[in-house]
């Protein structure tokens, strides 16, 4: 079975990309054969400043081995090692009907934000099929947000395998959790990096406490019981602890006589520790950049072969070689 999935290097990384996207990725490196890539390409549709793209990409590959990719195990590469995937997104979106992108959320919000879209941005769900089809990736983690852009890769490969023959492409499953779906914001709204409400993994100690101090929260006074069940501290706590660590903070919630610091700070001792040994290996891997280069050069090759096998399937199906 391959497994396949992208990041965008777009900026500091918070805890719901983590347990949306990366935390799966890692847990799947060893169910079958891993191909994980920096979208940077994609980034491109929204990060124009050089420096911001370059120092991006570098961020997100410490990023991504600190948290436990293992390049033994997994194929890591930059999107833009592998130019190929350009030929194959050509073809796909010589059968992508206009409309099925037209419909695609992630363009419209930003179109209706007042965005002006670029092409790129437009075509961005048939680079991202070609991503996926040009590995014949089977399985794809991703978060409840890609869920749109895997149904218009497995459109694409119903249309191309019809026209050009049914062994053309490989049918991708996506891989969603949904108990993690929608990680919360400090201020109880998704997570996004757009909505200024992250908690950064590798963010500074004493910026990111000041973070959690910042939870949105109920006015409820100290010595009385405190609802449980739209609790941010609580969603985010389950995150990081045990069902029976779960259970006596909600106990303590309706015991009242503790204030929603005491559990903020508990809350912020369980992320800080969740991500100790990540900071550390990330302090590690920042001293040797050489290392990383090797890693995403190696990645490159081994997807380059894959990539060029894909590719002489599908020139010669619909009739280039
Ligand atoms: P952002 O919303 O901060 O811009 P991205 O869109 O770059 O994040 O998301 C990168 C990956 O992280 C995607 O797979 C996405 O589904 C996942 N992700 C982002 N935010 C969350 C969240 N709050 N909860 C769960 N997964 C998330
Ligand atoms: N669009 C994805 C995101 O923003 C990143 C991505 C690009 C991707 N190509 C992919 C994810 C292929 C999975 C498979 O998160």
């Amino acid at each position: 079975m391959r497994i396949l999935t992208g990041l965008q290097p777009s900026g500091k990384l918070h805890i719901g990309n983590y347990f949306g996207a990366i935390q799966p990725a890692i847990q799947l490196q060893d169910e079958g054969e891993a191909f994980y890539f920096i979208a940077d390409y994609h980034a491109m549709t929204s990060t124009q400043d050089p420096k911001a793209l370059s120092d991006n990409i570098r961020e997100l590959a410490l990023d991504f081995l600190a948290c436990g990719l293992d390049p033994e195990k997994a194929v890591f590469f930059r999107q833009s090692a592998v130019p190929e995937v350009h030929e194959l997104a050509w073809v796909l979106s010589t059968v992508c009907p206009m409309g099925l992108l037209e419909r695609c959320h992630s363009y419209k919000d930003k179109v209706a934000k007042g965005v002006s879209a670029n092409h790129g941005l437009f075509a961005y769900p048939v680079l991202m099929a070609a991503d996926i089809l040009l590995y014949d990736a089977n399985l794809v983690p991703v978060g409840e947000d890609q869920k749109q852009h895997l149904e218009v890769t497995r459109d694409i490969v119903g249309k191309i395998n019809d026209l050009y023959g049914a062994d053309t492409l490989t049918l991708p499953e996506p891989r969603i959790r949904e108990e993690i779906a929608k990680v919360p914001g400090i201020d109880g709204a998704k997570m996004s990096k757009s909505y200024n409400n992250t908690l950064p993994i590798f963010g500074a100690a004493k910026a990111t406490r000041k973070t959690v101090m910042k939870i949105v929260t109920d006015t409820t006074p100290v010595e009385e019981p405190k609802p449980t069940e739209s609790s941010n501290i609580l969603a985010l706590y389950k995150l990081f602890v045990t069902e029976p660590e779960v259970a006596k903070m909600v106990q303590e919630f309706e015991a009242g006589g503790l204030g929603y610091g005491h559990f903020k700070q508990t809350l912020y001792e369980a992320y800080w520790d969740h991500f100790a040994p990540m900071r550390q290996k990330r302090e590690e891997l920042e001293k040797d950049q050489g290392l990383i280069d090797e890693i995403l050069q190696s990645g490159a090759t081994r997807a380059r072969e894959e990539a060029s096998k894909t590719l002489s399937r599908v020139r010669k199906a619909v009739g280039l070689a």
